[in-house]
């Protein structure tokens, strides 16, 4: 399975910070955005993957992450030169995806909860169609919304409806077979002219190989689009990790505990970042 971040759009809502900075370059508490979801791949036990993003930004995520060769993964970056909608970057990304299945996640989404790493192996396994993660929210006319019926069957996904059906809100985290490809090279742009992500899911619907995972109570979904929101994210990690003293998508651990790098390795990069508190965890958790 290849992987896609989709690290674009204008951060609107965040400006002015995001006139000189990229949304998904802002800190959450300790590390910058990104890390999460891409943490959110590698725990699925994806490697090569694909960053997205816009000319302007794109060198500010190179000079983050690099080929991601030190973290035991294969970088690359690709341009979006104007934001087209999510459902662009299976376009942009197809010579990436080639024939392969692929995990798409928005660079401003972040999850955590027990046990995700395994819900997201176990789904991301042989997917025939797609795979959604629904989350239950306060405000789902905010998001794309999915309906279950009483077998937990999704039956309907609408985006940002006015008057939403369900409170399930369908997360920035998408598993695909192959044919999403051609699924997003038929689509048409949408009234606010963006290739819809809601529009490839309500294809899989309708073929009937659409399938959506409830993350219940147990786990967190945060928005990072708002000022409160981003300050509230970062507020939810820094109490987590005070109170644990671990470290969520700590990308240098994640790699060490799936084995992409060996714990000298993961060492070594902890080193490289000693005087920050970050890097000493890292030298800490790998001490021999
Ligand atoms: C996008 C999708 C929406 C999804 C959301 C998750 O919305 O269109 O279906 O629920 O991401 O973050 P956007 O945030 O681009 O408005």
């Amino acid at each position: 399975m290849k992987g896609i971040i989709l690290a674009g759009g204008l951060g609107t809502r965040l400006q002015p910070i995001t006139f000189g900075v990229s949304k998904q370059l802002l800190p959450v508490y300790d590390k910058p955005m990104i890390y999460y979801p891409l943490s959110v791949l590698m725990l699925t036990g994806v490697t090569d993957i694909q960053i997205i993003s816009s000319p302007d930004d794109l060198g500010g995520f190179r000079k983050l992450l690099g080929d991601g060769s030190e973290l035991g993964l294969n970088l690359t970056y690709a341009e979006q030169d104007k934001p087209r909608g999510i459902a662009d970057a299976f376009l942009v990304g197809a010579d990436h995806i080639g024939d392969d299945s692929v995990a798409l996640v928005l660079g401003d989404n972040l999850f955590h909860g027990y046990g995700f790493g395994e819900v997201l192996q176990t789904n991301a396994r042989d997917v025939e169609g797609c795979v959604l993660f629904g989350y239950p929210v306060r405000d789902p006319e905010r998001y794309g919304v999915g309906v279950l019926d009483a077998d937990g069957r999704l039956t309907s996904l609408e985006e940002k409806p006015t008057r939403p059906r369900s409170n399930l809100a369908v997360t920035g985290l998408y598993f695909y077979d192959n044919s999403v490809i051609d699924i997003a090279r038929g689509l048409e742009p949408s009234e606010r002219g963006e290739l819809e992500i809601t529009d490839v899911n309500r294809t899989y619907l309708e073929r009937g190989t659409a399938r959506l995972v409830e993350l219940g109570r147990g786990f967190v979904w945060l928005d990072t689009g708002t000022h409160d929101a981003l300050t509230e994210a970062g507020q939810y990690v820094q109490l987590l990790e005070h109170r644990q003293g671990v470290r969520i998508a700590c990308i240098e651990e994640i790699a060490w505990r799936m084995g992409y790098i060996d714990r000298a390795a993961c060492h070594r990069l902890g080193r490289n970042l000693a005087s920050s508190p970050y890097g000493q965890y890292v030298m800490e958790i790998t001490a021999a």
